[in-house]
């Protein structure tokens, strides 16, 4: 497909068709996948598929309490992992090393490339895909779930299968709200609420018409989408204990040693 007709086209999807993905067409976008680049070639990743009905369902009750879940034929966790070059040091007598903050978020970054390649690959065949944050947000509790070894953490997770709605296309910020020329230029308060104002009335609107969110926008008596965002959907609170569940999983599975 031209690539303006795809990128314009992606919405994520939330509703999935009871059809399974053939393998080999999955084996073809993985194996495009891969052709993504990554630092020094070292493709820092592993990418782990769960079809198994009962595994997803497992994952839903748990973790993540989104119908999608169960619905794709598809859950897919991009990790980053330094466990598979530590074994190729070890047999070629080189350090043993990639054990700190800087070899996970090279893992970060490939896992993270390879991860949207797959994503633009699956819509380029008809399929639809959705992010989870829970990679993140419940870092130690999916790397149990995945069994993860030591040297490896989850970076992202993915829903894919056949779409069954027609979503609807969500804003952007404007280009000039993100793009800086030569270095960053600060933003003042005007700029600001001039670049989200579409955000404002357009995210504010959907949140509005939720069933999940609306009686809790009700109950908190938040006034806007930032509020929404900050006050109710991220809180400091929330942040903080992924922020401290994630320091813990880069310790225990050997990402944060300064010895
Ligand atoms: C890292 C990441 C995590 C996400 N997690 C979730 C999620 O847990 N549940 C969900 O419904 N959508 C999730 N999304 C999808 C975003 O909500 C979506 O991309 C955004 O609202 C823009 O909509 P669009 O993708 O349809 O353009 C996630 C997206 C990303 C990139």
């Amino acid at each position: 497909m031209d690539f303006e007709i795809l990128i314009n086209k992606h919405r994520s999807i939330r509703k999935y068709k009871d059809k399974k993905i053939p393998d080999d067409l999955l084996n073809k976008i993985l194996n495009l996948s891969i052709r993504s680049s990554t630092a020094g070639n070292m493709q820092s990743y592993s990418i782990i598929l769960i079809k198994d009905e009962q595994k997803r369902k497992d994952f839903y009750k748990q973790y993540h309490n989104q119908e999608m879940v169960i619905q794709a034929p598809l859950l897919i966790a991009f990790c980053s992992d330094f466990n598979r070059q530590r074994e190729w040091s070890k047999i070629n007598n080189a350090d043993v090393h990639y054990d700190d903050l800087l070899a996970f978020l090279i893992g970060v970054v490939d896992a993270s490339i390879v991860a949207q390649s797959f994503a633009l690959g699956c819509e380029n065949e008809g399929l639809g895909i959705c992010y989870l944050g829970s990679a993140l947000r419940n870092m130690e509790r999916t790397a149990e779930f995945l069994k993860l070894p030591k040297n490896v953490l989850p970076v992202t997770l993915m829903v894919v299968g056949y779409p069954d709605e027609d979503a609807e296309c969500k804003d952007r910020l404007p280009l000039e709200a993100l793009v800086h020329n030569n270095s960053y230029k600060d933003y003042s308060a005007e700029e600001i609420a001039n670049y989200y104002k579409e955000k404002d009335i357009k995210g504010w609107q959907r949140y509005k018409e939720m069933n999940m969110f609306k009686n809790l926008i009700e109950e908190t008596a938040v006034e806007n989408l930032a509020q929404l965002y900050s006050n109710v959907k991220y809180t400091k609170e929330s942040h903080r204990k992924a922020s401290e569940s994630i320091l813990r999983c880069l310790k225990k599975y050997n990402l944060f040693n300064f010895n």
